[in-house]
């Protein structure tokens, strides 16, 4: 079944929500709790190692009730069916969308064009394992029979950021290999890792979906070139190997066959980690933490699949984020997790939901009329908190906010996660109920500040509070809890292009910079620029000439 092509402005449920809306836009969280004292059993969800409290939302039970409809009104169910049977849902570029088959069990039956793909995914993922071991134990060496130190990801957007973001995630359980990353065709972020580098203990793994992507190419190209200065021909078979679908591409660039991990069209690339995108993670953790990883994304599609949309945390979260931005006109969301270790998961988020769900056409070919694609962006906590805070607090702007926190710190030291961990709570109370001019004028009094510099100081010492936040609470950060985590974003993504009405799983808007780019290329290399714009002119001759 293709999917439906419902503008969710014409259903009833976003007309009730915006009926609706006229209530609760005055409505504050901090009444909505006096008025039901249950409200917080209500709103929040226990699964696994996982609690997601959302009742610090301006929400009431009819906003879940109307959210809960007009997922179904937009036929949200059947959706989620084709997303896992293998239905072309990727239309604009005719393909399936089965990143969830990569983390399947084993005896699934996930039927491409008629055939199923288990059977190969489990092949490349007894590659990986393989692979893994001998390169982590030392049997894989490398030309000069050293064993390997280093391993460097060549790739960029999906083909660096998932892998990035878990390697940094989960280092309490990397082994002895040392992971770096190349993704910029900016030749000094290349020319950084290199010096670090020894040409006979290290592996390249250059991962690149369509093995055609300019800076991945690039850098490729100048690492081989960096690499041979020590080595021979012979010996690149040893230390490049590369994760694509374009087989041809990758044995031109002179990497053994033998030495290709194959993906599939099926894979998005911003999606892509669980695939051979991710082996530089298994080569960083080792296959079994890797294989957790895969695990704890399938239980959250098991979830996804299978819980009634009131208690299903990615419908939930995307249906919220729909509440904020199609109604109270939000255009962007903070993601804050309390962990250092999650330093990437924003940037890596970034890419999941702006290039899928950054989109104006529906798919029904016009125009949306409505808002679609949010933006995300965030820092750890406590950082952040003395970074942008400010804003989210004080500023104009509605920025509703996920909190991510865990309740067993890695190293297990007490002292600074009850410290982390205070701020976690601390945070969303207070942008929940802010400071009245009422509280502010009593910590004045205390503190016997002069009338003339209380009146001066008021204004600026209240918070108006009612800042939403949903609070993901998470036993412990381990490959397992990462994986489902990961994956339940990735599912709100999915959501919320669905009520949207617009194809998530394509990319076209990357496209027209990168055509212009290389034809700039070709005019400041020859110097020779081309008519453009005045400004582009003056800008490319101004570089020409000084460069
Ligand atoms: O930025 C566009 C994009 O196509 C992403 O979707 C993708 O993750 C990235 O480029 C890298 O592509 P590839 O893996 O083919 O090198």
């Amino acid at each position: 079944m293709a999917l439906d092509t419902i503008n969710p402005t014409n259903t009833n449920a976003w007309k009730k929500l915006e009926l609706h809306f006229q209530t609760m836009q005055k409505a504050t969280i901090q009444d909505l709790f006096e008025s039901d004292p249950a409200r917080t059993e209500k709103l929040n969800i226990q699964w696994n190692d996982f609690l997601i409290d959302y009742s610090k939302n301006i929400i009431d039970e009819e906003t879940v009730q109307l959210l809960v409809e007009l997922a179904n009104e937009v036929g949200l169910k059947a959706a989620i069916a084709d997303y896992f049977d293998g239905t072309v849902i990727n239309k604009t570029e005719s393909r399936a969308v089965l990143h969830t088959a990569l983390r399947a069990v084993e005896s699934a039956v996930v039927n491409v064009d008629g055939i199923n793909v288990m059977p190969e995914v489990y092949e490349v993922k007894n590659k990986i394992k393989g692979f893994t071991n001998e390169v982590v134990s030392g049997i894989r060496t490398g030309y000069t029979g050293k064993p390997f130190t280093d391993i460097v990801n060549i790739g960029i957007g999906g083909s660096d950021l998932g892998p990035a973001m878990v390697v940094e995630a989960l280092q309490f359980y990397k082994n002895h290999l040392n992971v770096h990353f190349v993704s910029n065709v900016d030749g000094d972020h290349v020319q950084e890792i290199l010096k670090k580098l020894n040409p006979e203990t290290t592996l390249f793994v250059i991962v690149s979906k369509t093995f055609t992507t300019q800076e991945t190419l690039t850098n490729s190209e100048t690492i081989k070139d960096w690499f041979l200065k020590s080595a021979k021909q012979e010996d690149v078979a040893k230390h490049f190997v590369a994760v694509s679908t374009n087989l041809e591409k990758v044995t031109a660039f002179g990497i053994d066959a033998s030495n290709v991990f194959p993906m599939w069209d099926w894979v998005g690339g911003r999606f892509s980690l669980w695939s051979a995108v991710g082996l530089t993670v298994s080569l960083s953790i080792g296959y079994d933490n890797f294989n957790s990883l895969l695990k704890g994304a399938n239980e959250m599609d098991e979830h996804f699949k299978t819980a009634d949309f009131d208690k299903n945390m990615p419908v939930l979260l995307a249906m919220l984020s729909v509440w904020y931005n199609n109604f109270f006109g939000a255009e962007s969301e903070a993601l804050i997790p309390y962990t250092q270790y999650l330093q990437k998961f924003a940037p890596y988020l970034q890419q999941g939901t702006m290039e899928s769900n950054g989109k104006s056409v529906g798919r029904d070919g016009k125009p949306v009329n409505y808002q679609t694609g949010t933006i995300i962006w965030g820092e750890p906590g406590t950082n952040a908190q003395h970074a942008f805070f400010q804003l989210i607090h004080q500023g104009t702007k509605l920025i509703p906010a996920d909190f991510i926190g865990f309740v067993t710190p890695l190293y297990g030291d007490a002292n600074h996660h009850d410290k982390l961990m205070s701020n976690f709570f601390a945070q969303t109370e207070a942008l929940m109920h802010g400071k009245s001019a009422t509280q502010v004028q009593k910590e004045f009094d205390l503190q016997g500040i002069i009338a003339e510099k209380a009146e001066f100081l008021l204004p600026y010492k209240i918070f108006s509070g009612n800042k939403p936040t949903n609070t993901i609470l998470i036993q412990k950060l381990t490959p397992h809890t990462l994986g489902s985590l990961i994956a339940l974003y990735e599912h709100k993504i999915f959501v919320q292009g669905i009520v949207w009405n617009i194809f998530s799983f394509d990319q076209w808007g990357v496209e027209l910079g990168k055509q212009l780019a290389n034809s700039i290329l070709a005019e400041i290399t020859t110097k020779e620029v081309q008519s453009h714009d005045s400004s582009t002119a003056f800008l490319l001759n101004h570089f020409v000439k000084n460069k």
